[in-house]
């Protein structure tokens, strides 16, 4: 392969995944081959034996800032399958509680020849710190920071709407809820316009999205049953309260007359739509648990999928660097 010019951290002077924080500047090409690596581990927990050996006596360490289920987990598990030998990192019982730097930490368990840093940190910028900063060798993915990115999020949202939908380009996608503060749909538009979907909306009160909305390549609504209609993805955000500065909302309830899911406004999508939420999931603020459980629903679905995905970034990452000149 030609080598690249490139000034994107994430990527090999080949053109190769070395890092993953976001999904900026990274091609339809690439974000496919994760796609379709994640199809070939997709199938691993139908199988008699649901490891491969692919990161045999690899360590993988998980280092998280904030609380998470569904990621740390699907991350822990997803290295596991790989053959890795995996670290959790807990901050609570931790020497960060004594004072030691980020840096510090990251020396320390680079020292316990860890070649990955599964990282999630509460300031947007965290996991890209931690990339110019880590060894050589040494790939981070980000797991979430602040408001900024979520990509491997991103990428299993992509995979369920693959696996459900097919092709990518006649797909008209809505995102409800507080945009504003979602590093999920940051990545979720990122993602969606590099893959060539036909259209990205996002829905929900003037307060909760960002002034400029317009410049991410999405149409924009302030009226649920109106960007609702003839879509064929619906992806619910939750909303984040620990991220909101002031009173953005007049209450709950009212958030959900105007902007939660019921079956009743899902009626203004495509008969075959289907329902998403990144989780956690609040019922009865985002949407009613009629829907969240309901047939149109694939929200466990994606969870699932993350195990596959996240899978197709390390093992990809971790090729990268393990193929490198020394
Ligand atoms: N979707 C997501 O990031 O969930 P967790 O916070 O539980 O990891």
């Amino acid at each position: 392969m030609a080598r690249h010019e490139h000034n994107n951290i994430q990527l090999d002077a080949e053109g190769r995944l070395r890092h993953f924080l976001s999904i900026e500047g990274l091609d339809r090409e690439l974000l496919t081959r994760i796609l379709d690596t994640a199809e070939s581990f997709a199938a691993l927990p139908g199988r008699p034996v649901k490891k491969v050996p692919a990161l045999r006596g690899r360590v993988i360490t998980n280092l998280f800032f904030e609380t998470s289920t569904r990621t740390r987990t699907t991350f822990e598990l997803a290295a596991k399958r790989l053959s890795a030998d995996v670290l959790n990192f807990n901050v609570s019982t931790s020497a960060t509680a004594k004072g030691e730097t980020l840096l510090d930490t990251l020396r320390n368990i680079e020292a316990m020849h860890s070649e990955m840093f599964i990282v999630r940190h509460s300031q947007s910028g965290a996991a890209h710190f931690i990339a110019r900063h880590a060894a050589p060798g040494v790939s981070v993915i980000n797991a979430g920071d602040g408001r900024h990115a979520h990509p491997t999020q991103a990428m299993l949202d992509m995979f369920t709407i693959r696996r459900h939908k097919g092709d990518f380009t006649p797909l008209r996608v809505a995102i409800v809820g507080d945009v504003l503060h979602s590093r999920v749909a940051r990545s979720q538009i990122l993602a969606l316009n590099t893959l060539g979907v036909t259209e990205v909306r996002v829905i929900g009160p003037h307060t909760l999205i960002p002034t400029e909305a317009r410049t991410l390549g999405v149409h924009v609504y302030h009226d649920l049953d109106e960007g609702l209609r003839e879509v064929d993805v619906v992806i619910m955000l939750r909303l984040q309260k620990e991220r909101m500065d002031g009173a953005l909302l007049p209450s709950e309830e009212e958030y959900f007359r105007l902007y939660g899911l019921t079956n009743e406004r899902l009626e203004r999508a495509r008969p075959d739509a289907i329902v998403m939420h990144p989780g956690p999931m609040n019922r009865g603020v985002e949407m009613d648990s009629e829907v969240a459980d309901g047939p149109r629903s694939v929200i466990l679905q994606q969870v699932s999928y993350g195990i596959a995905v996240r899978m197709a970034v390390m093992s990809m990452c971790i090729q990268t660097h393990a193929e490198s000149p020394a």
